[in-house]
């Protein structure tokens, strides 16, 4: 833990120019610096750093976010790392928070524990080569499933002789006390409160954290025996989580970066062999579920993910739940099946490089055309089962986080299963706004539909799918609440035939001004990333204070510091489409309540005109009587309209 002091005079100290100018070569431009992006290949330079801002954006590939973003994202370390990183290059002194007791407790137990393993991890690999039974059992074992020497070392594989004591004792000999070798998982501990060596008979493969240190271990055994477990692997302990480790990862995060693209398949020897192969980008989930944990440590390399599946049919459908987490947590899932009698270890080791190359290539599916074609054939003609699958699979595109790559896999689908695109666009639509409405209010939604909701599938497309200017215009606001929020200014919009008020002008804060039009009256933003913005100005307005913009740009929350650096990088253009009102901005901090009240304004006819195209829309259906409601109902709105309309023209004339 870095106290959040320190952690503020990172913050303070990292200036964006110099922490970027360490990797990227920039050329001012205007108050703002340009350079060729790291991040995706390019020819022009479209990576964009802007110091004022504290800030980077590239408008080829999207990333943007704060220096310790920057640093996270280009040497792939975690929130606390970066900064670190920074830390070290600003010659800040990290003073962690003092530690408890138990801390130091438990921080010298993890030592000694990686110290343990670290001891063991080499006395098995000893005995594997130079111990007569290792050799001639374990050794041979080895070879004669096709690994190499080389291969064997690099993944520092053993073997543990077939005897109760023989790590127990040589631990001891060598200093290591029975707590810290019971706590090490290495052995297992008898009723009457004996231990003996958890691996005999095995051969051992250790399994590696991202620092490459030991913190486990796997033990095959090395016959057809069906009455042993194929594998022993160590227990839980304080250095090994199964839920946060891929076996590999070590070994292979630079090959994931650099082929941006993380294989994933089932087994210890499945990562060996695809490794000696060349084919180097590989971890394996090791037999169990993937965990959110495993998944977070894919994202930190790539977005990705190619998960390589023994042809058993059975399996594949199992694991397909799983696969939702890997879509939730945005990475693009691609399947390959391998043929039903292999394992990607049998696979590679019966082609030849380019053989497997190809065929990885070219069998490649994407996840949801994967699980739709699959269930397909399992429903049959069945319509209801057919039914069943086409909740299923809309139920995965909606983990989707972003629309075009969600509009695309409708569109697919849609074909696949024989089936309207609309109906599909609507039913993920419903499950999506669902979800942002119980991830906001932790309120679960009443099921039953309103009638009105279900009738017309059009609209519902037109207003998600068509990008009309009301996300605009919301982008809008929330710029501007973003830029000035801090900003006081007069905000008065009376028009020319009320009176002029006399007294002093009260002065209110842009923030304050942008709530009590926006939220307090009424007005729900659409977009869910703008909504959370809003929500943290609320709870800060409970608090008493406005955040700063700089709370955003270097939040914890990576995607919505980007979200706010993609909404204020905007260094060619003036954002607002404001033909539409006849109007060309000033500079627009030349006035921020002028400019800050058209954006509101315009929001806000944006947002009548909205009610007032669903009334019409219930009209369709109305009773008369109801229809009289919604007439009058939509001359109020009607009025207000032009009245905002007026106060605009006002404005802008
Ligand atoms: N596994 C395990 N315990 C078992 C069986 C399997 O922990 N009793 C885990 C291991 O991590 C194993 C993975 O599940 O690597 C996949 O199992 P499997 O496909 O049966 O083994 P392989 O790795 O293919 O091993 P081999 O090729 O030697 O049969
Ligand atoms: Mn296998």
């Amino acid at each position: 833990m870095i106290k959040p002091e320190t952690v503020q005079k990172i913050l303070d100290a990292a200036r964006i120019e110099e922490v970027v100018g360490d990797f990227v070569s920039l050329k001012k431009r205007g108050t703002n610096l340009l350079g060729l992006c790291p991040f995706h290949n390019e020819k022009t330079p479209s990576f964009v750093v802007s110091p004022a801002k504290g800030i980077f954006k590239c408008f080829g590939c999207g990333k943007a976010g704060s220096a310790v973003h920057f640093i996270m994202e280009h040497e792939h370390s975690s929130y606390p790392e970066a900064l670190k990183y920074l830390a070290k290059k600003y010659n800040i002194e990290i003073e962690e928070a003092a530690k408890t007791p138990e801390d130091i407790l438990r921080e010298n137990l993890m030592d000694r524990l990686y110290n343990l393993n670290s001891f063991a991890q080499k006395h098995f690999s000893d005995l594997l080569f130079n111990d007569s039974r290792g050799r001639s059992v374990g050794l041979s074992y080895f070879k004669e499933r096709g690994f190499l020497e080389d291969t064997i070392k690099s993944f520092q594989l053993g073997y543990a002789v077939d005897d109760y004591e023989e790590l127990i004792n040589y631990a001891i000999k060598n200093g290591y006390k029975k707590d810290i070798i019971e706590a090490s998982g290495l052995v297992t501990v008898r009723d009457d409160g004996k231990i003996y060596d958890r691996f005999r008979g095995r051969v051992i493969f250790p399994i590696h954290n991202l620092t490459g240190r030991v913190i486990g271990f796997g033990g095959r055994i090395m016959t057809a025996d069906k009455t042993k477990a194929k594998y022993i692997n160590s227990p839980e302990t304080e250095i090994y989580h199964k839920s946060n480790t891929l076996y590999g990862i070590y070994f292979a995060k630079s090959a994931i970066v650099a082929q941006d693209v993380c294989y994933l398949v089932e087994g210890y020897t499945d990562v060996i062999s695809m490794h000696q192969a060349g084919f180097k980008n590989v971890v394996a989930s090791s037999g169990t579920s993937l965990t959110v944990e495993q998944i977070a440590l894919i994202k930190r390399f790539t977005q990705n993910v190619t998960i390589i599946y023994d042809g058993d049919f059975a399996g594949i459908k199992a694991s397909l739940r799983g696969i939702d987490m890997v879509l939730e947590a945005g990475l693009n899932v691609r399947i390959v099946p391998l043929p039903p009698e292999d394992d990607p270890d049998s696979f590679v080791r019966n082609h030849s490089s380019s053989e497997v190359m190809a065929y990885l290539k070219d069998k490649a599916c994407d996840f949801i055309r994967f699980k739709t074609e699959l269930l397909l054939k399992d429903a049959a003609d069945d319509p209801i089962k057919r039914a069943e699958v086409i909740k299923d699979v809309v139920g995965s595109i909606a983990l989707i986080a972003d629309p075009i790559y969600r509009s695309v896999f409708l569109k697919e689908c849609a074909s696949l299963l024989d089936i309207k695109e609309q109906t599909l666009i609507f039913e993920t639509n419903k499950i999506i706004s669902k979800k942002n409405y119980q991830k906001k209010d932790n309120v679960p939604l009443i099921a039953e539909q309103k009638p009105e909701e279900k009738t017309d599938v059009n609209k519902v497309v037109r207003e998600k799918y068509q990008p009309d200017n009301h996300s605009f215009l919301e982008r809008s606001v929330i710029e501007k609440l973003l830029l000035y929020g801090q900003i006081e200014c007069d905000y008065d919009t009376s028009i020319e035939d009320e009176q002029p008020q006399e007294s002093e002008p009260e002065l209110v804060s842009t923030a304050e001004y942008i709530l009590s039009e926006t939220v307090y009256d009424g007005i729900e933003f659409e977009n869910f990333a703008y909504k959370k913005i809003i929500d943290i100005y609320l709870k800060a307005k409970e608090a008493g204070s406005i955040p700063d913009i700089k709370y955003f740009i270097n939040n914890e929350d990576a995607d919505l510091s980007k979200t706010v650096a993609e909404i204020i990088a905007t260094p060619y253009t003036l954002s607002d489409n404001w033909s539409e009102y006849k109007v060309y901005v000033k500079k627009e901090s030349d006035d921020v309540a002028n400019t800050v009240i058209r954006s509101l304004l315009a929001l806000k006819v944006s947002y009548l005109k909205r009610i007032r195209d669903k009334i019409q829309e219930k009209m369709k259906t109305a009773s008369d009587e109801q229809a009289i409601e919604l007439i009058k109902k939509d001359i109020g709105l009607k009025e207000h309209e032009m009245y905002i309309n007026k106060i605009l023209n006002r404005i802008i004339t």
